[in-house]
């Protein structure tokens, strides 16, 4: 076991070295992944085993399930992360683990593999929220943002719009009171027919419909900028299950795109609002709904018109994976927080 004071040492060391490679993994929800990340803005290799064909057989996430395959894939997918790095786990600086919010033993699986390596490399271990590992996806995607800007974070479990104040520092403006985006997305996409993960299947069945078929209603929580997408669900299925009853074929083209409309319209409303009563000039997206082709269009062109930069991670960048956790765990080195070896899982851990 290291002293203390040997921890410290190597801190100091590495908050003076010119070229930090962390090691990282995710391993909150359906995806096993690892990568190295240098300075927190260089990715150098990124492996992410997806399970999604695994749950897709029983059309969401079954836990149990998740915790075995993340065992299974977690040494494979470090070997694989250096091998493509083409790097001994002696050429590593640091490593980074998920810690929360995500499933408790998916979490636990990645938290106790890493600090296993941890144990026995030495090699000091920082624990990172993975919502600030959404935002940080953008770090990789664009060199030169720095705080403090605007973060719109949606996800399957998340909705929030964040004020980043400085690198792990953040002011929460609003959130979803009810359903996750993603949620909304993937429980209109199985009234649809739609298998798991729905987000992106009803977003392709959207691009030929008509999305002014089914008016939507457009909810506007007590908070300025919260979100809600229970009521606009509720509605779309009602819908849906009323024209089925009826024995009438469902147009689904023209609900899907009516869907992604209604939740793109209120993302973005919300987003703009919180923009300007800010000041700032930069917004940024996050997490695995800002990969929705309408909701990037959307932005893009009100950015466009109001001139602020809107800054969005690659698409591979959007869903979960490890680069993004180790872009987040460098500005947390940088202040000096690692790990404990009594470091746990929490499942419900919130950004701020
Ligand atoms: O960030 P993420 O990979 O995992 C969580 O941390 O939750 O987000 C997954 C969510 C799922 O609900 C999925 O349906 C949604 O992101 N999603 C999309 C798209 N791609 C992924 N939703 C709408 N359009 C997409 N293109
Ligand atoms: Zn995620």
């Amino acid at each position: 076991m290291q002293t203390q004071q040997e921890m410290e040492k190597k801190l100091e060391a590495l908050q003076s070295k010119a070229s930090v490679r962390i090691l990282a993994m995710e391993s909150s929800c359906d995806e096993t992944a690892a990568a190295i990340v240098e300075n927190g803005r260089r990715i150098i290799s990124s492996v992410i085993f997806s399970q999604v064909d695994t749950h897709a057989l029983y059309g969401g996430v079954v836990p149990e399930i998740a915790s075995r395959a993340h065992m299974d894939a977690c040494d494979r997918v470090i070997d694989q992360a250096l091998k493509e790095a083409g790097m001994a786990l002696s050429d590593v600086d640091a490593l980074a683990v998920t810690y929360g919010p995500g499933l408790v033993g998916a979490l636990l699986t990645g938290v106790n593999c890493m600090k296993g390596l941890s144990y026995t490399t030495r090699l000091p271990l920082i624990p990172v929220n993975h919502i600030e590992g959404h935002v940080s996806a953008n770090f990789l995607t664009t060199p030169d943002l720095e705080p403090p800007f605007l973060c719109l974070v949606v996800s399957g479990g998340h909705s929030h719009l964040t004020r980043v104040n400085a690198y792990g520092d953040y002011t929460l403006l609003g959130q979803t009171v009810d359903d996750a985006a993603g949620e909304a997305f993937d429980k209109a996409a199985r009234v649809l027919g739609l298998n798991y993960p729905g987000g992106p299947l009803l977003s392709k069945l959207a691009e030929g419909g008509d999305d002014t078929y089914l008016p939507l209603p457009h909810p506007h929580p007590d908070g300025r900028y919260d979100f809600s997408f229970s009521g606009l669900k509720t509605a779309f299925l009602n819908a849906c299950h009323k024209m089925e009853q009826k024995g009438e074929a469902l147009p689904r083209a023209d609900l899907a795109a009516s869907f992604e409309r209604a939740v793109v319209d209120t993302l973005c409303e919300r987003a703009m609002l919180a923009l300007e009563d800010s000041g700032l000039d930069t917004l940024c997206l996050a997490g695995g709904v800002s990969a929705n082709r309408r909701l990037r269009a959307q932005m893009t062109a009100l950015a466009a018109k109001r001139g602020f930069r809107l800054c969005m991670p690659e698409l591979w960048l959007c869903t979960d994976n490890a680069a993004m956790i180790g872009s987040a765990a460098y500005y947390r080195l940088r202040k000096g927080e690692l790990a404990p070896l009594s470091l746990n899982a929490v499942p419900s851990l919130e950004l701020v």
